[in-house]
């Protein structure tokens, strides 16, 4: 099967609008559901691909889009729910791809990429990654022998415009000389979006991945602590970073929770007990050294400034 026509849920987002621009490289069709189309302009540029306003948790619209398509992909997750209980993990993780399944189904769409994350597992203590395992399974389980899934699991994903690297480069901008950091001693192995969307882009009419679920992990491990001492050094902040003993980051977590836009939670505490990287050769060649600077270094006037005497004094 040659795929041609692919819908993508959270296509607008830091994966989604990289993966939608290869699937358009490689001459896919590309449909792009989203809850609000204005604030997603720069995806209307991309030939071959439409930006539709849609509710994707009413199966009557899934059904309308899927209709006419051969692969769709799941990119939705979220990080924080607005409350507290879980039930906002549940509806964004396992209701959909409930959803996503029965209108694949119904639609005669045989082929499914899938976005779970490493460590995803339906008995983790953490909302996120327990529903995060429920929804990777339930599409798995119930795809049948009709719908291919195939499944990836990252680690975190780093690359021009990520939620992670820029949010600690944000926030260290601001802090003070000591920087406390809570669950410092957990490991990553980061990967390049480019190469997570490429391990998509390739699955997607390739058979030998068709049932798995595949681990993305880049080719170095680092710690918490190492990573954000990296990112406070490229962007030129002189930062000490000291890691809590677990009790402090868990007070943290209870206090941060309820502050306004809940910078951190109870369950990212959670989902930072357990080490996030693979056990098998890494799939994601790129180095963090050898992309984070180029947009790292944007952060700061003193790291442009810095970038400038480089240039020009060596
Ligand atoms: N980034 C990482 O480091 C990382 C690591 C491991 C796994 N993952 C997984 O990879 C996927 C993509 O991550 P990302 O970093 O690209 O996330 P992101 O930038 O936050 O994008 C998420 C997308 O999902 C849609 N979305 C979010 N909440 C929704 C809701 N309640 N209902 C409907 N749509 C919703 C948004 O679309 P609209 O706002 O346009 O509707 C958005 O485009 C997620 O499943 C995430 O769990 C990411």
């Amino acid at each position: 099967m040659k795929t041609s026509s692919i819908c993508v849920l959270g296509g607008t987002g830091f994966v989604g609008s990289h993966l939608c621009a290869e699937l358009v490289k490689r001459g896919h069709h590309v449909k792009i559901l989203t809850r609000r189309r204005e604030r997603h302009r720069d995806l209307l540029v991309l030939p071959k691909a439409q930006v539709i306003e849609s509710d994707i948790h009413d199966e009557a619209q899934l059904r309308e889009h899927f209709q006419d398509c051969d692969a769709v992909v799941n990119l939705v997750g979220i990080l924080n729910e607005k409350g507290h209980n879980g039930k906002g993990f549940y509806i964004a993780h396992v209701e959909l791809t409930r959803k996503v399944i029965t209108m694949c189904s119904s639609c005669k769409v045989t082929r499914l990429l899938h976005m779970s994350a490493l460590n995803a597992n339906p008995n983790a203590k953490s909302f996120y990654l327990r529903t995060k395992g429920e929804a990777e399974n339930y599409a798995h389980t119930f795809a049948g022998n009709k719908i291919a899934v195939t499944s990836f699991r990252p680690s975190v994903i780093f690359g021009l415009e990520d939620n992670f690297l820029n949010r600690f480069a944000s926030i260290l901008k601001f802090s003070p000389v000591f920087f406390p950091l809570a669950c410092a001693n957990t490991k990553f192995a980061p990967a390049y979006v480019e190469d997570v969307v490429n391990a998509m882009a390739d699955a997607l009419d390739d058979p030998n991945t068709f049932g798995q679920r595949v681990n993305l992990c880049g080719p170095k491990q680092y710690t918490l602590k190492q990573l954000v001492q990296y990112i406070a050094s490229t962007c030129g902040y002189k930062r000490t970073v000291i890691g809590l003993p677990n009790w402090l980051a868990k007070l943290q977590a209870y206090i941060l929770e309820y502050m306004p836009g809940k910078p951190f939670s109870i369950d990212n505490y959670y989902s930072l007990q357990i080490d996030s990287v693979c056990t098998e050769t890494n799939k994601c060649p790129t180095s963090l050294e050898a992309i984070a600077p180029s947009y790292l270094l944007r952060q700061s006037r003193y790291a442009s400034h810095k970038l400038f005497r480089n240039k020009y004094h060596h």
